[in-house]
């Protein structure tokens, strides 16, 4: 029997603003479910998005394979389903891994800088996350000093990051999207035999920035986060120019 007919769904481990841990009977693999459920701004804004658990479930799942084919260990098991991939546990390393090819959203702001201004290289940011504090923006010299990562880990991190994010430009120009920004989470396997870094969460229009290359059409979450309308159907959209069905 393969591994994905054999999970069991067992008890809610963790309910988070877009997604739902549940255990499995075995300790190094939960069910990740993924809802319609929408927030912005720390949950201050709330909504729900058609369909959009079915959507970011292909897309994260397409996109982690593609990764995984070409060397980045990914906490990747299987699609169970329309809202349920099979994946490793994981310690999610506390940061939110934020690349940058274009100058968008809290960038623009913070630095004063016109959305749309390409970046000569790309920038790699790092946000502690913690709700209560508001993912708050940190130096590397923070990440050390608080142990949130190690220097080694960081090592992998960067070189994971700046590997993934060659492969994820090109993929999506390949389907007339250019890869404005994104964020990532890592993890640390636990449970089993393996050990090391593995990327984790998501990847999807939740989590990236994407404009159609000839339009600048968004083609992401900041349809909801701005109140543009159009947000289910650019969900719609990756997936149909992915080659998926929803
Ligand atoms: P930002 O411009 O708001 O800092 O967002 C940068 C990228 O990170 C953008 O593609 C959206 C993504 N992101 C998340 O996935 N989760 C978050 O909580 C935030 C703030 C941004
Ligand atoms: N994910 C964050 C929230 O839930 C922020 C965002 O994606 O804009 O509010």
């Amino acid at each position: 029997m393969s591994e994905e007919s054999q999970a069991k769904k067992g008890e809610k481990l963790h309910e988070g603003k877009a997604k739902v841990l549940f255990a499995t009977d075995r300790s190094d693999q939960v069910i990740q479910y993924f809802k319609d459920d929408a927030t912005a701004f720390n949950g201050e804004k709330k909504g729900s998005i058609a369909d959009k658990g079915v959507a970011n479930n292909v897309i994260s799942y397409k996109l982690m394979t593609i990764l995984e084919a070409v060397g980045i260990p990914t906490h990747m098991v299987a699609k169970l389903d329309d809202r349920n991939q099979l994946v490793k546990k994981v310690e999610i390393i506390p940061l939110e891994v934020v690349v940058r090819n274009i100058v968008a959203g809290s960038m623009a702001k913070r630095l004063g800088i016109k959305e749309g201004t390409k970046l000569p290289r790309p920038v790699v940011e790092f946000y502690y996350k913690d709700d209560a504090l508001d993912d708050p923006l940190v130096t590397l010299d923070h990440v050390d000093m608080f142990g949130w990562a190690t220097e080694e880990d960081l090592d992998t991190i960067f070189d994971y990051t700046h590997r993934i994010n060659d492969i994820l430009i090109a993929f999506f120009a390949n389907i007339g999207v250019t890869l404005v920004d994104y964020k990532l989470e890592y993890g640390k396997l636990v449970g089993g035999e393996e050990n090391g870094i593995v990327l984790a969460d998501e990847i999807s229009p939740d989590s990236c920035r994407l404009w159609d290359m000839e339009t600048g059409e968004k083609l992401d979450k900041d349809r909801f986060r701005r109140d543009m309308g159009g947000v289910a159907e650019a969900y719609q959209e990756v997936v149909r120019r992915m080659g998926l069905s929803g």
